[in-house]
């Protein structure tokens, strides 16, 4: 196996956008994985295990580690009474292997039709789809161990398997690379037509009988006239999950949105259909920005309409998550894995620092949840101008070299927080808001000078520099 240096990255995801890979191998045995792992350690790169790429936002700065390429291949079919185990290794195609499955008459995984990513990519965040979760037909996985490169079996409760969500997504799963999937496929099995489209599509005057076959048929098409098709945008599908609440925030909601739909979960919460939000209470259905927006037929899918940044994902994304938080009160997690988000300059890339850019923005949102640093901070600049968007002043402050400011308090209101490095250890702090206030600052990093940035010893209006930078793009 040989290990490559900068692989660009982009062509290998759904998304169309990544850089470099700092290191790249594929994988197509265990005996790789052990190599690549060994190689990972000694250079002192971290590792991500890329499947099909249609689950992941890949950053524009790339990933500074050791990619590596799953490419195990097998499938094997064992009868077991009423069952057929299939045994499908990690860098098979998902939907070959359902295809396969429904040409066998197995049942179990015809309603997971079309999901495009491989088989090691489906356990990792439970793909569902059309009324069924992958893991109600998972019997095990294995798995390799980088810790201590040994491969072991993990039955399904020890996967922890919960809404789009596993153990593998977890810290304490961090070291495991999925190598093989068991699924149980009944023989005999009865059609799950409940999911309102399927149910839609059966019921209809002249449809066929519930087959298997017809079913895949009917998730595909169904999927078809809902996803944007990935030859002609780039996609990871769901951007985000659809938030899961208790009754009582359901209640609330029902009061001002009474035909808010809503489905209950096996353990006692609903689910709410964040499209359904998106749509009828953000209004936000078709929502452009730049190259990126949602997608007209299904807004909780984000498209890169051509040649979008990673940047302008994450902030279309805060700009989504903002407006639910906004109307809603909910806070929504993202769906798609983000690798590599925007990396800071070289000398902050170090392990403490790598910590703190993950850690400190979620402790500061706890902060703030209790109520620190519910306003705006100082400096006004203007208003955007009428004749600009958003979309227009984000990518002027781009080519301008700000990039999203990770370790900053969200402000009330706030749509994007952008910085630009200078003399090392100062910035240009730019926040734009919803009612089209630009505020900015000049100040330490946090990086630099940790408390001097937070009790703002340096704390300046250079405004002089925000004029000249913000010439045509501001009314005061
Ligand atoms: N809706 C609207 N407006 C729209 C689209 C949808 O109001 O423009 C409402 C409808 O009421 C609809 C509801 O939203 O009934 C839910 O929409 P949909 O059936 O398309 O499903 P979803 O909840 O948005 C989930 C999965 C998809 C999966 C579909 C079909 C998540 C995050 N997403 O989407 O999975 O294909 O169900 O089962 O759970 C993925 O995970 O990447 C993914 C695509």
């Amino acid at each position: 196996m040989t290990i490559d240096e900068n692989i660009l990255l982009k062509h290998l995801t759904t998304f169309k956008i990544g850089g470099l890979a700092r290191y790249f191998c594929v994988a197509k045995s265990v005996a790789d994985l052990k190599e690549a792992t060994t190689f990972a350690k000694k250079a002192g790169v971290p590792i991500f295990v890329l499947g099909g790429g249609s689950n992941v936002l890949i950053s524009d700065e790339g990933f500074h580690g050791l990619v590596i390429k799953m490419a195990i291949q097998g499938v094997k079919f064992e009868d077991d009474g009423n069952y057929v185990r299939a045994i499908v290794s990690a860098g098979e195609s998902w939907d070959n292997f359902v295809s396969e499955a429904v040409k066998k008459g197995l049942w179990g995984v015809e309603n997971l039709s079309g999901i495009p990513g491989t088989v090691g990519g489906a356990p990792v965040q439970n793909i569902g789809a059309y009324g069924v979760d992958v893991s109600e037909t998972i019997e095990s996985v294995e798995i390799f161990d980088t810790d201590n490169l040994g491969t072991r079996n993990l039955s399904a409760d020890q996967c922890r398997f919960r809404y789009r969500d596993s153990l593998f997504k977890r810290p304490d799963g961090k070291d495991y690379i999925i190598t093989k999937v068991s699924f149980r496929l009944a023989k005999e099995g009865k059609p799950n037509i409940f999911y309102k489209d399927l149910n839609k599509y059966f019921t209809l005057p002249g449809a066929p009988k519930s087959s298997i076959e017809e079913i895949r048929k009917a998730v595909l098409k169904i999927r078809s006239a809902k996803f944007p098709p990935l030859d002609k945008f780039g996609t990871a599908g769901s951007f985000f999950k659809n938030p899961i609440v208790d009754n009582g925030i359901l209640e609330d909601l029902k009061k001002k949105f009474p035909e808010i739909p809503s489905f209950p979960t096996d353990d006692g919460l609903v689910k709410l259909p964040l499209a359904w939000i998106l749509d009828k209470v953000c209004g936000s259905r078709g929502l452009k920005m730049e190259h990126v927006g949602l997608y007209e037929r299904q807004p909780l899918v984000l498209v890169n309409f051509g040649e979008a940044s990673s940047h302008e994902v994450l902030v279309l994304a805060d700009k989504v998550a903002m407006d639910v938080r906004d109307k809603i009160g909910i806070k929504i997690e993202k769906e798609v894995r983000a690798i590599g988000e925007d990396r800071p300059p070289a000398k902050y890339r170090t392990g403490f620092w790598t910590l703190a850019y993950i850690y400190l923005p979620k402790i500061t949102a706890v902060i703030q949840f209790f109520g620190w640093h519910h306003f705006r901070q100082n400096y006004l600049i203007g208003f955007l101008k009428s004749n600009k968007s958003p979309e227009d002043l984000m990518r002027h402050l781009n080519s301008k070299g700000y990039s999203r400011a990770h370790l900053a308090w969200k402000d009330k209101g706030e749509v994007f927080s952008v910085r630009k490095i200078v003399r090392h250890d100062f910035q240009y702090h730019i926040r734009f808001f919803n009612d089209y206030e630009i505020r900015g600052h000049y100040e330490y990093t946090a990086e630099s000078h940790p408390i001097g940035h937070l009790c703002e010893a340096v704390f300046t209006d250079p405004k002089d520099y925000f004029d000249h930078l913000l010439y045509g793009y501001v009314e005061k």
